[in-house]
């Protein structure tokens, strides 16, 4: 039988890849805390459907940075994809326009910026690790040049990080599978793949600090809107704000990164509120159905993105998969719409939801304080120790 769901696809998936492959793609940091948490937070989330209205007529569609897209769903920037399919991102790159979607092409891709620029008819976003300033530059004029509509910085990586069941399966990734965009250089030249759990400990080429302070340089790099990946709190997501970012994509890289952290929808409220519509705010980890993506956009998110499920289409069945794992999230997302009343996407709101206890600090007035704050900040009216010290005194938090 067809997969009906995202999980039919993952099961299938699971059965044809190679089980080193799957632990790199499927698994999280360490325990696992936070891979975990990105799925049973958004499952506690519930919805107080609305009834008695006319929702024969429905618009799933929105912008993106001004690039209209037929429904909220992006591709997530994720490396290597020929592991799973010989096409890879240029098959996923064209699932994404059929669909009417933006894809992202990380940094870490086997294909290269302008190989699928050439393949997709759809819009496209460049995700950027920093690799040092010369490659930086490089890499973000080739997107530019190739006509990426974004600059998605990804921020979450500073350093690798282990992957334990890489290391216990004394697995690496193939070079070939991530150095797409660096086929003109040795090796040695390239930074760590920054998503592989291999760390510098085992031998690959140190990472390349990159800090607010460098922003400003980096956005006079290109014309191209600045996207951030990876922010976790307020804090980082009002100091974003200082630096004039078009975009931040609340994430907590699928659990892959660093453990122990809250759940990336747990964290979309206080962004939200820190940033306060001073940047488009996008959110990814976890989302499998059409009401997950309901439960972001309610929660103040723009549009939401998905990673591994683009592997599990891929898996399955090249471009034709990941057509259809974005299909069956456009339905579940038409439905889930409908059931709450509602005949766009732009009409969703956090009424909708009922939030679990861990969450309802969301609502609580030192949200809207913590707002207040971050838009003195941004206006130069308080320092960033100023906003610092409000903020810990609200949290209760004690300076040792
Ligand atoms: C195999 C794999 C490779 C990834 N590679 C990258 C990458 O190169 N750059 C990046 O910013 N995020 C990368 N990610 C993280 C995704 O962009 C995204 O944040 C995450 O997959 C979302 O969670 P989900 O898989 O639960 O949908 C990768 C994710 C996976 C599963």
């Amino acid at each position: 039988m067809e997969p009906i769901n995202l999980y039919d696809f993952e099961s299938r998936a699971k059965s044809t890849v190679p089980h080193n492959v799957w632990d790199y793609i499927s698994r999280g940091s360490q325990d696992g805390i936070a891979l975990k948490r990105n799925r049973s937070m958004l499952e506690s989330i519930l919805l107080r459907p609305r009834f008695l209205r006319d929702v024969r007529k429905r618009n799933l569609s929105t912008t993106i940075l001004g690039e209209p897209i037929k429904f909220p769903i992006m591709i997530a920037p994720a490396s290597s994809q020929t592991l799973v399919h010989p096409d890879g991102e240029i098959a996923t790159a064209r699932a994404a326009a059929t669909a009417g979607t933006i894809m992202s092409l990380s940094t870490s891709s086997t294909k290269s910026i302008e190989t699928v620029a050439a393949a997709a008819s759809g819009p496209l976003w460049f995700q950027l690790f920093h690799c040092g300033k010369d490659q930086t530059e490089d890499l973000v004029k080739r997107a530019e040049d190739s006509g990426y509509k974004a600059i998605c910085l990804t921020v979450d990586t500073p350093i690798p990080s282990d992957k334990e069941v890489d290391i216990r399966n004394n697995w690496q990734l193939p070079p070939e599978a991530y150095r797409g965009n660096f086929s003109h250089n040795t090796l040695t030249d390239i930074p760590s793949q920054f998503d592989s759990g291999i760390s510098e400990g085992h031998g690959r080429p140190p990472t390349i600090p990159l800090t607010f302070e460098q922003l400003p340089w980096l956005k006079s790099l290109t014309r191209l809107p600045l996207v951030i990946k990876g922010i976790r709190t307020a804090e980082d997501a009002a100091l974003c704000v200082e630096y004039d970012v078009d975009g931040i994509v609340v994430s907590n890289h699928g659990g892959r990164q660093i453990d122990c952290t809250l759940s990336s929808i747990e964290t979309l409220p206080e962004v939200v509120a820190a940033v306060n519509g001073k940047a488009e705010i996008y959110f990814d980890s976890g989302v499998r159905r059409g009401s997950d993506v309901l439960k972001a956009l309610a929660l103040g998110a723009k549009g939401v993105l998905i990673g591994r499920p683009i592997f599990w289409g891929l898996a399955v069945n090249g471009q034709a998969g990941v057509e259809k794992v974005l299909d069956i999230l456009y339905r579940e997302l038409d439905l889930v719409l409908a059931y709450c009343g509602f005949t766009s996407v732009d009409q969703i709101d956090d009424a909708i939801l009922h939030l679990p206890v861990e969450m309802e600090y969301s609502r609580i007035p030192y949200v809207e304080e913590i707002r207040g704050l971050a838009d003195l900040h941004s206006k130069g009216l308080i320092s960033r120790k100023e906003f610092d010290s409000k903020r810990e005194s609200l949290l209760g938090i004690e300076k040792q």
